[in-house]
């Protein structure tokens, strides 16, 4: 599908608020705002979202046994955007049946509008028309490829869940530490680049998140590899994993602490 067929129920919106739809090499699409930088990987966005976040929570798995866990995991999610990362959070969970009771899920969005939009998807009947739809359907090619399936009833049924539970909590702008809501075992860091908003990638500010706001096990998985990040890890007792970045992007990274 080329760009002019993307007849998505929400372009309007989406064009009314500034925002550009691109469909990546995966066929799965991402959004642009005035010109600035794309929310993926042009090559794949539901593809990288698969490899720099299922993957963090794979790693998670790997470090705690849930089967014991009696506290609820709370994931953070910096940067809805089109929602690739709670989606793939919730496939997790569903996946390797564990209880969505323990899951708390953080997300931090400034534009809200974007919530907005989801929100609507999630208690629309219709199963295709929407720009969510085809996100859904990026991340089932992508698992596809990892000989995994999804189901989009279970999904939606148990994402609306989620939010009417208030185990899901859509939190807005991020500015200081103090904006985020919990304490995290999991972090996906995926707001803009320090191109577009160097606050959130200072020392100052990441050092603040990672001494105040995870948990002695954690995982803080995202697409940068930035100096101050691996000097972070080191201060705060963690393992820093420089990842190759998703199809040929510069580098990403694993930051992780076990103890
Ligand atoms: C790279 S995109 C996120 C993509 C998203 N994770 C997804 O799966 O579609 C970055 C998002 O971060 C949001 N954002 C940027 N700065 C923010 C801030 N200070 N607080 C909260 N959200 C912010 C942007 O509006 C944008 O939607």
């Amino acid at each position: 599908m080329g760009f002019n067929e993307m007849n998505y129920r929400e372009i309007n919106l989406l064009t009314a608020h500034n925002y550009e739809v691109e469909l990546t090499g995966d066929r799965s699409p991402t959004l642009r705002i005035l010109q600035m930088e794309s929310m993926h990987n042009r090559r794949g966005a539901a593809a990288e979202a698969v490899y720099l976040y299922y993957e963090a929570m794979a790693r998670y798995k790997s470090l705690v046994n849930q089967e014991e866990r009696s506290e609820p995991l709370d994931v953070l999610s910096f940067g809805f955007g089109l929602g690739y990362n709670e989606i793939l959070t919730v496939i997790f969970f569903l996946k390797n049946n564990w209880d969505l009771n323990q899951l708390r899920l953080f997300s931090q969005e400034k534009d809200l509008f974007l919530y907005d939009i989801f929100n609507d998807w999630l208690v629309s009947g219709a199963d295709t028309g929407s720009i969510f739809d085809e996100v859904v359907l990026g991340i089932e090619r992508a698992m596809l490829a990892m000989g995994e399936g999804v189901s989009k009833v279970a999904l939606k049924e148990n994402m609306k869940w989620m939010l009417n539970s208030k185990r899901w909590v859509q939190g807005g702008s991020v500015s200081s530490i103090s904006d985020f809501a919990s304490i995290y075992d999991v972090v996906f860091y995926d707001a803009f680049s320090s191109k577009v908003d160097d606050s959130l990638w200072t020392e100052e500010f990441l050092g603040g998140l990672f001494s105040q706001r995870l948990k002695q096990n954690f995982v803080f998985s995202t697409y940068a590899c930035t100096g101050a990040l691996k000097r972070i890890a080191a201060a705060n007792s963690a393992q820093f994993v420089k990842r190759e970045g998703y199809s040929g992007k510069r580098n990403a990274s694993l930051v992780y602490r076990d103890r």
